[in-house]
């Protein structure tokens, strides 16, 4: 099907009313009345599970980690200075060019907020020290997944996902070396109580200020002082993902979709419960976001657009990210992982398959955090599901396209009960918390 680009949508849209009032669509899938029983067995596998345990992170459910990790979310020092893009006032902006120690995680995951970007201009990708060439996730159930971190898994823990914005020049473009000097100077008597004593850091000499691999100051250390850094930097990393693994769907207040598997049978409007039959019938929306996140934590190319001002031309995804993954001395088969594991990691070898392929995000909280896709291409749940019923031949992709997405056919007022669905998948306030009086997501006391 030869649909070129998405303008044309909008006359598939009306092809497919067109279609549905001739008859023959209408057979076999009525959207009034209660789910069928089939229905509602497919339904429960997507209710919420236990979160899985990280070997890899011997700290990841420890308070005192948690408590550390919170602090070290909401920390804007871990950065460096900001960048020519950065004119205070404009664009989000978090201060002026050179500015230093404005960017912390929190400024592109703010969990009182949804847990992604509301703050950058354009909003498709973010605006740290520069702008990143993605869309900013939330970090909001992040914990669930088992391996990969980033749209194109390049990662496989989220602690060491953690290590990636410190060091990275468009998110807080500072270094390990200023991590570890922010932990010794400020939290050593907190970290000293999850990873033991905090190593001498004074000798300036040793330890310089600033660096990273690739920078004379790093490179030029010695080995053994080279790990001592490294090994601070990956604990920074595991009190953060102890932090994250608290904020997770079951930390807040059910969802209407969760409060119906509950048993609550109102809970969903009949536009919603309408909208459920799509997604998990001819929709075919749960061959990819299926089990409890609402995904499969899987990578698939569904020809989302290269679009929008800081995005780049192309983007390759997956196909990148394996090759990645695989090197990183941070991996779980690493030195600084608490469970070595391999299996992940064997085998794999990018293919042109994996090319435009990228993570399957998860539908929980889906209406908290436009714009959408990995380059945040769609502003609204409108365009998504839009793209999905004219076939996502945007053309402006790398790679092939998965078989699953083909039209779908669907009508407007099909596209209207999806979406209600998909906003019936919100959680509601964070639980009050004993480990963090102040609230789970919100800002720590200094
Ligand atoms: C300047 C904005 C910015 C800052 C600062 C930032 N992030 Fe992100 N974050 C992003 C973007 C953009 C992505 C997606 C990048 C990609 O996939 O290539 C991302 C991805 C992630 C993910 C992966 C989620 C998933 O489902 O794959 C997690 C978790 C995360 N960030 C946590 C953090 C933490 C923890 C920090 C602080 C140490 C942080 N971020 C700092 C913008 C930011
Ligand atoms: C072949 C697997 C597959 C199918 C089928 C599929 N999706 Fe997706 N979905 C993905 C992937 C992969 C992405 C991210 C793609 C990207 O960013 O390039 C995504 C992104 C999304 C997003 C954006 C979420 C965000 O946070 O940016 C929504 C919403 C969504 N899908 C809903 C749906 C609905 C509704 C259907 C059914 C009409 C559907 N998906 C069918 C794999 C799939």
């Amino acid at each position: 099907m030869a649909i070129p680009l998405r303008r044309n949508a909008s006359a598939l849209v009306g092809t497919a009313a067109l279609l549905a009032g001739g008859g023959w669509l209408a057979t076999g899938c009525s959207q009034d009345g209660p789910f069928s029983d089939t229905d509602l067995a497919m339904l429960q596998t997507f209710a919420l599970v236990p979160l899985p345990a990280d070997p890899s992170n011997g700290n990841a459910d420890v308070v005192a980690a948690a408590k550390l990790g919170k602090q070290l979310y909401f920390d804007t020092r871990i950065s460096g200075p900001l960048g020519p893009y950065d004119v205070g006032g404009t664009n989000g902006s978090l201060g002026n060019a050179g500015d230093t120690g404005k960017v912390g995680c929190v400024s592109c995951h703010d969990p009182q907020n949804g847990g992604s970007d509301h703050r950058s201009q354009p909003a498709a990708t973010s605006l740290g020290a520069g702008y990143t060439s993605r869309n900013s996730p939330t970090v909001i159930n992040a914990a669930y997944a088992p391996l990969w971190q980033f749209w194109d898994g390049r990662v496989d823990s989220l602690w060491s996902q953690a290590l990636g914005p410190p060091e990275g020049v468009n998110e807080c473009n500072g270094s390990r070396l200023a991590v570890a000097h922010l932990l010794a100077d400020n939290y050593a008597a907190a970290y000293g109580g999850v990873f033991g004593p905090m190593p001498d850091l004074s000798d300036s000499t040793r330890f310089p200020a600033t660096g990273k691999p690739g920078e004379p100051a790093f490179d030029n250390m010695l080995a053994g002082d080279q790990g001592i850094v490294n090994r601070i930097f990956a604990n920074f990393g595991k009190a953060i993902e102890a932090y994250e693994r608290r904020l997770v769907s079951p930390n807040f207040s059910p969802s209407p979709f969760d409060q119906f598997l509950a048993g609550k049978t109102d809970a969903l409007s009949p536009e919603a419960i309408a909208g459920a039959k799509i997604f998990i019938g001819r929709g075919g929306c749960a061959e990819c976001h299926r089990g409890p996140l609402f995904s499969d934590l899987s990578f698939h190319n569904i020809g989302a657009p290269q679009e929008g001002e800081h995005v780049p031309a192309t983007d390759v995804g997956r196909y990148d990210g394996i090759a990645a993954v695989i090197a990183n001395p941070f991996n779980r088969n690493g030195e600084f992982s608490d469970q070595k594991t391999n299996d992940h990691l064997m085998g794999l070898t990018a293919g042109d398959d994996d090319i435009g392929r990228f993570k399957t995000p998860s539908l929980r909280n889906v209406s908290l955090t436009p714009p959408y896709m990995h380059d945040g291409a769609y502003p609204d749940l409108w365009d998504v599901v839009n793209h999905y019923n004219f076939g996502g031949e945007t053309g402006l992709y790398s790679g092939e396209t998965d078989p699953a997405i083909s039209p779908l056919l669907l009508s407007t007022a099909d596209l209207d009960n999806l979406i209600e669905f998909l906003q019936s998948l919100q959680d509601g306030d964070p639980f009050p918390t004993a480990d963090f009086p102040e609230g789970l997501t919100a800002a720590p006391p200094p």
